[in-house]
């Protein structure tokens, strides 16, 4: 289960994984159990690119005791690639958009539902692999029916609180899993939580990662339950992989002429052409703007680094580093673009010289194994799963969450850059690596065979 699913429903690297695990573990169980079956649930948002087949409705009978809503609702289908795509209609769900500021209570009307939604359309879960807080409540409920379960922290910056006295009834769950053991967190109730607490096996997205959340500086606060999850041996970091045919530069039509012998450069004179840019070479951001990926840091180096860079932004979020980058898009070496364009991102990560993530913590992230797939250079704090995926013989990497480590890291890359035959080999090593998800797919499986039996 999962609050977002490519190309259905995206915001970030959460939809992106779900967009491609669950089709490699179906690939991966049709060799092995014929009889297994992946079924992905997730909200049936009014802006869902998609059309799912009705497949039931109706109203859901009452799951616990405690004052319960009546949940009308409608289950769609779509099946794509061997895998069973579940959207569930809820009337709170029926909005433009993915996430709002009710999200905790939407999410526990939705996480009450999910499991009779599955009994009344006869799929018997042997696994329940929940993605992220929004999940937190699935999890919760299916471990008190006896399932066994798998909750994947994709980011544990963003928990699903709400105060407790108010959110309690939302959940349906009885009193005792209310407390500090269990869901509660400084007075609120706490999602994220409750897939940490009530799941077999936790995983993160990459090994670093993993050994990152159980620190003060990275733990949110929840560092206490993660390291008891990692002495009780409940706690792995399974490094995410990339969909390499959504991501593939021979074949990419956003950037056909990338399937020439000479596509780098093409691709890049097509980037500057495109905004206007100079000889300088290009240095590239895709991101969410957000305080965690580190862009407040970009755009205090801009000054150190527009001498040396063109600088290419797309991304949407955060009002302030929206507006300060508008401001430095005056700028005839910064060129920025706001909100999610799945083209134009192609356009950056294939164009692009280097690619900055500056990020001051990374789960995993994606851009960095597309930009490398794409000759594109990483520039990356070494961090989460920047550590795990950039090797130091092809980015650029750097340690302290400021501008002026930032920049002298792409001063590092420029004094490179001048040296083409150098450029070119780190080029051709960052394009042969492999980032199939085979491996990390072939990692839950087992996962959900050990659990299973
Ligand atoms: C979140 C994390 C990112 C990770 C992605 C997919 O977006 O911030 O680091 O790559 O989830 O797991």
């Amino acid at each position: 289960m999962a609050s977002e699913v490519f190309p259905f429903s995206r915001s970030g690297g959460l939809g992106d994984v779900l967009g491609v695990l669950p089709e490699v573990l179906a690939g991966q169980g049709a060799q092995t159990t014929p009889s297994m079956q992946v079924t992905v649930v997730s909200p049936w948002y009014g802006s869902l690119a998609g059309q799912p087949t009705e497949l039931w409705r109706g109203v859901l009978p009452e799951l616990t005791s405690g004052p319960a809503p009546i949940f009308e609702v409608r289950v769609g289908e779509i099946v794509r690639s061997g895998v069973q795509y579940l959207f569930i209609d809820l009337p709170e769900f029926d909005r433009p958009g993915l996430y709002f500021d009710d999200d905790v209570h939407r999410f526990c009307l939705f996480g009450r539902t999910v499991l009779s939604v599955l009994h009344q359309i006869g799929v018997v879960p042997d696994v329940v692999h929940g993605h992220d807080w929004q999940s937190g409540l699935v999890v919760a409920y299916a471990h008190l029916a006896g399932l066994k379960t798998v909750f994947s922290v994709h980011n544990l910056q963003y928990q699903g609180r709400w105060n407790m006295e108010e959110a309690a009834r939302w959940t349906g769950l009885p009193q005792w899993t209310l407390g500090p053991d269990a869901l509660e967190y400084h007075g609120d109730l706490n999602l994220m939580k409750a897939g940490l607490t009530f799941a077999d096996a936790v995983t993160t997205v990459s090994p670093t990662y993993a050994q990152e959340i159980t620190t003060p500086e990275y733990g949110e606060g929840l560092q206490g339950l993660l390291i008891r999850l990692t002495v009780e041996g409940r706690l792995s970091g399974i490094l995410n992989g990339l969909d390499q045919e959504r991501w593939d530069p021979r074949t990419d039509s956003d950037v056909p002429q990338f399937g020439d012998p000479a596509g780098k450069a093409a691709a890049t004179a097509l980037l500057r052409k495109e905004f206007g840019l100079d000889d300088a070479p290009i240095l590239g951001v895709v991101s969410r703007l957000a305080d965690q990926k580190g862009i407040d840091l970009l755009i205090e180096a801009l000054p150190e680094l527009t001498p040396h860079w063109n600088v290419v932004v797309l991304g949407g979020g955060d009002p302030l580093l929206t507006a300060a980058l508008s401001g430095w898009a005056q700028h005839p070496r910064v060129a920025f673009v706001g909100g999610l364009n799945e083209p134009l991102a192609h356009r950056i990560y294939a164009g692009a010289d280097i690619f900055a993530m500056p990020s001051r913590f990374e789960p995993c992230g994606l851009s960095q194994m597309i930009s490398m797939r794409y000759g594109t250079l990483p520039v990356v704090r070494l961090t989460g799963g920047l550590v795990d995926t950039v090797p130091a013989d092809i980015g650029f990497r750097f340690a302290d969450a400021t501008p002026q480590a930032l920049s002298a890291a792409c001063a590092e890359a420029r004094a490179e850059y001048d040296r083409p035959d150098v450029w070119q080999a780190r080029m051709e090593r960052a394009m042969a690596l492999d980032f199939s998800w085979q491996g990390p797919a072939a990692q839950y499986m087992a996962l959900y065979r050990r659990l299973g039996r």
